[in-house]
């Protein structure tokens, strides 16, 4: 049996889908398990990664656990937890290396890894760069005004689909010969905000304008959703990533065989959220 943990969100709620599709049996974690409906047979099972005890149950009877990072989580207690009920393999949404050094986002990530690197289970670590679904923030605007409002013009990403996110994450967890692997994922090109703009445009047949905040003004807006902190790291890496060219990563084409999506693609298949 396979825990996906962040089950209900953006990449577990694939990750379920996935799973069941290749005829797995599935347990999902969610705070929420009498709100939720899950693909394929999945059974929800009641947990908070905040609390350990409270994850204990979905633990029994799981062979390989995928755990999805939430800030804060006693992640020791919990790989304590699976390591006890006889779970053998972690599967660990990570990140990848971001441009300006080891940002706080980054360092909390290597904490995790080292983690279940510590607790003698067989792992794989699995490191998206930014996710594609970042850009979805801008969708008030968009619908609003057709205007998006950012900083850090020509900063450059190579954001990855969450699909392939969970692609490579169900590859991983469906295999054992993936445990001691570290997938380093990115999309298939390096685009920068202004081009993630236009795409967007084009997919939705209509041009975007684009409205350059202050790195100040950016912080105002962040802090509204992230610790200040955090807010901080991901200016850092826009700020370190401007006038660069974003590496393409590998991980997806290793885990599964086949290519990213490209951005474009993932627009299209968004393009409801923005109209
Ligand atoms: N954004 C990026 O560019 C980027 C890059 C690399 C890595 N990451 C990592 O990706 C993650 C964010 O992904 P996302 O925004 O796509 O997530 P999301 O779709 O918003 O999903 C959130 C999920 O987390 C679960 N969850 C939240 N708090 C929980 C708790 N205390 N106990 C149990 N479950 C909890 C929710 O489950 P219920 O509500 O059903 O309980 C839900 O399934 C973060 O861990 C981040 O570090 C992000």
């Amino acid at each position: 049996m396979i825990l996906v943990t962040g089950a209900t969100g953006r990449i577990g709620g694939r990750v379920v889908h996935e799973l069941t599709a290749a005829g797995a049996t599935v347990r999902a974690l969610t705070r929420r398990p009498d709100e939720v409906q899950l693909p394929g047979g999945a059974v929800a099972m009641p947990g908070d990664l905040r609390v350990a005890a409270s994850v204990e149950p979905a633990f029994e009877g799981v062979d390989v656990a995928y755990l999805f990072p939430v800030p804060g989580w006693p992640i020791a207690d919990l790989l304590a937890l699976a390591r006890k009920a006889g779970v053998r393999r972690i599967v660990l949404l990570s990140s990848a290396t971001l441009p300006g050094g080891p940002s706080l986002i980054e360092q909390q990530h290597r904490a995790n890894e080292d983690a279940v690197r510590a607790s003698g289970m067989l792992c794989t670590f699995v490191r998206p760069t930014a996710f594609m679904a970042n850009d979805l923030s801008w969708a008030p605007s968009i619908r609003a005004g057709d205007t998006v409002y950012n900083a850090f013009p020509d900063a450059s990403l190579a954001p990855v689909d969450e699909h392939d996110i969970a692609a490579v994450v169900a590859a991983a967890l469906l295999d054992d010969d993936r445990a001691g692997h570290t997938y380093e994922l990115s999309g298939p090109e390096p685009l920068t905000t202004v081009e993630r703009v236009e795409i967007l445009g084009e997919v939705l047949g209509r041009p975007l304008r684009f409205t350059e905040l202050s790195p100040q003004e950016l912080r105002t807006a962040l802090v509204a959703h992230h610790p200040p902190a955090v807010a901080d790291a991901m200016i850092g890496v826009l700020a370190a990533a401007s006038g660069t060219t974003a590496p393409i990563l590998p991980g997806v084409h290793q885990a599964t065989g086949g290519p990213p999506n490209t951005y474009a693609e993932w627009a299209g298949r968004h393009a409801d959220r923005f109209r």
